[in-house]
């Protein structure tokens, strides 16, 4: 059965671009951001990885390691690791797995049949510190994927963790966010959100984002 949001990130060990890879041990207790390639030497995929190496301090603000996969073998992907410096400006500073067995493809339910018999799609899964599925996005292999949005999602994440609130559509880092609808009690509110809110309607309380100086 496809994962689903709240399960568990299914443990693997599979070789990669920086040796063997025990999935939940490499991860500790960081955020991950596991993400699927068609293939090696791929012009979008060359693209997409030459960012996420220059993600680099970003993902660590955050407390995330990045781990790319493509079904090709670890000599092809270290070939493919040359080229991206090159090309994109950049060290690739995560491990590429190399997944020519599809043991993880498969485990995760990266190859679409009907899309492709044998190539996996653009599949990317965010997981938390207790290794729990939250974030799945699946993309064509014609389609980049904008990571800007999946560091704004674990903004997102990280911050609706700690306080009762969620965010808008569109939302980016210092704007205002909603107070959750199960929160009701006025006293509670006041308490938890002390620079004020505003309820538009009842159901839809804006308050500025907690954890921002104003
Ligand atoms: C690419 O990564 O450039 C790509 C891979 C498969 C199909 C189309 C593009």
């Amino acid at each position: 059965m496809a994962l689903r949001l709240g399960d568990i990130a299914p443990d693997f060990e599979q070789d990669s671009s920086e040796g063997r890879i025990r999935f939940h041990q490499w991860l500790g207790d960081s955020w991950g951001v596991l993400f699927s390639h068609p293939a090696d030497f791929t012009p979008v995929c060359t693209t997409e990885l030459g960012l996420t190496a220059k993600l680099k301090d970003e993902f660590a603000k955050r407390n995330v390691k990045a781990i790319a996969l493509s079904v090709d073998p670890v000599e092809s992907h270290l070939g493919w690791i040359q080229d991206i410096n090159e090309t994109q400006g950049c060290q690739v500073n995560f491990p590429i797995l190399a997944d020519a067995d599809r043991k993880v493809s498969e485990l995760y339910d990266m190859i679409h049949p009907n899309a492709n018999e044998t190539l996996t799609v653009r599949s990317l899964f965010v997981i938390d510190p207790n290794k729990k599925v939250r974030l799945i996005i699946t993309y064509p292999a014609s389609t980049g994927r904008n990571f800007n949005e999946i560091l704004r999602v674990i903004d997102s994440l990280q911050l609706t963790d700690k306080h009762s609130v969620a965010t808008p559509g569109n939302w980016q880092q210092g704007e205002d966010v909603v107070i959750v609808p199960s929160l009701k009690d006025e006293e509670v509110i006041k308490q938890k959100f002390p620079k004020g809110y505003k309820a538009i309607r009842p159901y839809l309380r804006m308050t500025p984002q907690p954890d921002k100086q104003q």
